[in-house]
């Protein structure tokens, strides 16, 4: 485990199994819908790749980067669009991908912005929920595990951008953050 983790919350081997029963109940939802997938950079990456991997059926894969948390281990509320799109939403069924909903900012933010752009249906996958730290009300249709209220890195999730390649969700010590 690395020296700045004080416990790990959810293991490698839980990710693939929450990966893999999300991935059936995905190819069974959007069989036949030719569902556009769109990832939440920088986040998204490990858990958008394994997911992707375990849906059996036709889809479109695209990305936007959307940043909330200029680097420190709080949501400054202000949801900024740093990549847009590169394919247009209207009339497609959109699901989000994410690796956390903590505030619910930002995914309230992408998912109106995608319904006004002439979504059919805009739903939200999420590897992890936070429901302790919402300040906008927000329910992601999806959910891999709901996690208590602490500061979670690794598996795409960081603190000042390091931690995303730890292969499990771990707390971090109070203290790399404190100093
Ligand atoms: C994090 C996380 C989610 C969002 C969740 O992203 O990846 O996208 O914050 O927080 P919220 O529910 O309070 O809005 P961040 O803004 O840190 O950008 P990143 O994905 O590049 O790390
Ligand atoms: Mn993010
Ligand atoms: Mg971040």
């Amino acid at each position: 485990m690395h020296q700045d983790i004080l416990e790990v919350l959810v293991s490698e081997s839980q990710i693939k199994e929450i990966t893999e029963k999300l991935g059936k109940q995905l190819t069974h939802d959007y069989a036949g819908k030719n569902a556009l997938f769109v990832g939440l950079l920088n986040g998204c990456v490990p858990f958008m790749s394994e997911l992707v991997l375990k849906i059996d059926t036709h889809i479109e894969i695209q990305f936007m980067a959307v940043s909330s948390y200029h680097g420190g281990i709080k949501s400054s509320g202000d949801v900024k669009i740093k990549y847009d799109l590169n394919s247009p939403v209207q009339d497609r069924d959109v699901v989000i991908v994410e690796d956390i909903v903590d505030t619910g900012a930002t995914l309230k933010t992408v998912t109106e912005l995608l319904k006004y752009r002439g979504a059919k249906s805009v739903k939200v996958v999420t590897l992890l929920d936070k429901p302790s730290g919402r300040k906008v009300d927000f329910i992601p249709d999806y959910i891999g595990v709901t996690i208590p209220k602490k500061f979670v890195v690794g598996y795409g999730l960081d603190y000042n951008e390091y931690y995303r390649n730890l292969p499990y969700i771990g707390v971090l010590k109070p203290e790399v953050y404190t100093k």
